[in-house]
């Protein structure tokens, strides 16, 4: 009998985040309003600083041909992890009936009236379901977004009370793309680990258990994108992340050089970067690049980010292979549930929360 209540209490609970207005809804109510805590300075959005040129140099992996074991795709893959830390994957598997059933659940669940959706709210002690995340004070500007987060594996972790059921088929769809994502993920792992000098399964030992959240992110239209942003710039504290874009809509933005550069959308391909604990376990080889998402004047999009991440008792520090004699630990040892959590009490802020696990010197 009491398993059952163990259960329920034993599953993770995050930081939460302040409730703030659903900019859907606003949106809906007024599409000209832009009220003053979305409004972001000039320096903030830093426009003069455009390096969309560069678009087309985000790399491209092809996964059948990584996981098959070819060396120059491998040799591209380390390329495309120290020099950009994100790339995009082409041939990974995922069936395009899986990615499409993914997106139109998620479409028909953010056109659900507001009372419906927040029959799944984000509860007061926690970060997952629908709502806002990383909102940690009044004064701070806020995301013109709306976002749906929550843990998928291991399933034991799932919370029951935050999974949506209003929409029919919405968790069968979860359930099998992150299923799949998660097989991508373990094969990037797998060409991860080689590249870190490691024997294939070692960063899969690494996190004992490979944990795994989803984030959709509902960026609403705004009638002056160059004012806002969807998601502030931020670094993931995953160790990989793998975002899949909706549409044709472009709106992720990396730094890259000190500019940003847009991630424009390949049919059917999967964002994927390098997120902290890499960089840590790497001791700065591989960078976690900060990014954002703007917004568009007159397309909805939609974004699913699949974060990767280890247990909360696993501790992370720079392996001993990364730290030669003249290159120092940039970081501590930091217990993982720790660094998270400690990130999340923060509002995004590029890459600010890594201060935690730095090495001061
Ligand atoms: C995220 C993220 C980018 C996007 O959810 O962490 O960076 O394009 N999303 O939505
Ligand atoms: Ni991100």
């Amino acid at each position: 009998m009491g398993s059952i209540t163990e259960q329920v209490d034993n599953i993770p609970t995050y930081p939460p985040s302040l409730q703030v207005p659903s900019v859907q809804e606003m949106v809906l109510k007024d599409p000209l309003e832009v009220p003053e805590r979305y409004i972001r300075n000039e320096e903030e959005m830093q426009t003069k600083t455009d390096s969309s040129h560069l678009s087309s140099q985000v790399p491209v992996i092809d996964l059948s041909l990584l996981s098959n074991g070819d060396k120059e795709e491998l040799m591209k893959f380390e390329l495309a992890c120290e020099e950009w830390g994100f790339f995009q994957v082409v041939n990974h598997g995922v069936a395009i009936e899986v990615l499409q059933a993914m997106k139109d659940a998620s479409n028909e669940f953010f056109e659900l009236p507001l009372e419906e959706k927040n029959k799944i709210a984000m509860p007061p002690n926690d970060m997952q379901g629908y709502g806002h995340a990383y909102v940690v004070s009044e004064e701070q500007t806020l995301d013109w977004s709306d976002t749906l987060i929550m843990l998928v594996y291991p399933s034991r972790f799932r919370n029951a009370k935050i999974w949506p059921t209003e929409t029919k088929g919405f968790k069968e769809s979860i359930e099998t793309y992150s299923t799949e994502l998660k097989r991508v993920a373990e094969e990037l792992l797998c060409s991860l680990s080689l590249i870190m000098g490691m024997d294939k399964s070692a960063l899969l030992e690494l996190h004992k258990e490979l944990v795994q959240a989803l984030r959709v992110n509902y960026y609403p239209p705004c009638r002056t994108p160059d004012k806002v942003l969807g998601i502030s710039p931020h670094s993931d504290t995953s160790t990989i992340t793998i975002l899949m874009q909706d549409g044709d809509v472009t709106g992720l933005q990396i730094r890259h050089q000190g500019g940003w550069v847009p991630v424009k959308p390949i049919p059917n391909a999967l964002v994927v970067n390098v997120g902290d604990v890499t960089e840590i376990l790497s001791n700065g080889k591989y960078k976690s690049i900060e990014h954002r998402a703007v917004t568009n004047e007159s397309k909805i999009r939609l974004s699913f980010a699949s974060f990767f991440i280890p247990l909360d008792e696993v501790e992370i520090e720079p392996l001993n292979h990364f730290l030669d004699s003249d290159s120092l630990p940039m970081y501590k040892k930091v217990k993982y549930g720790d660094y998270m959590r400690q990130s999340m009490k923060m509002k995004h802020d590029g890459k600010a929360h890594t201060r935690m696990a730095k090495t001061e010197f």
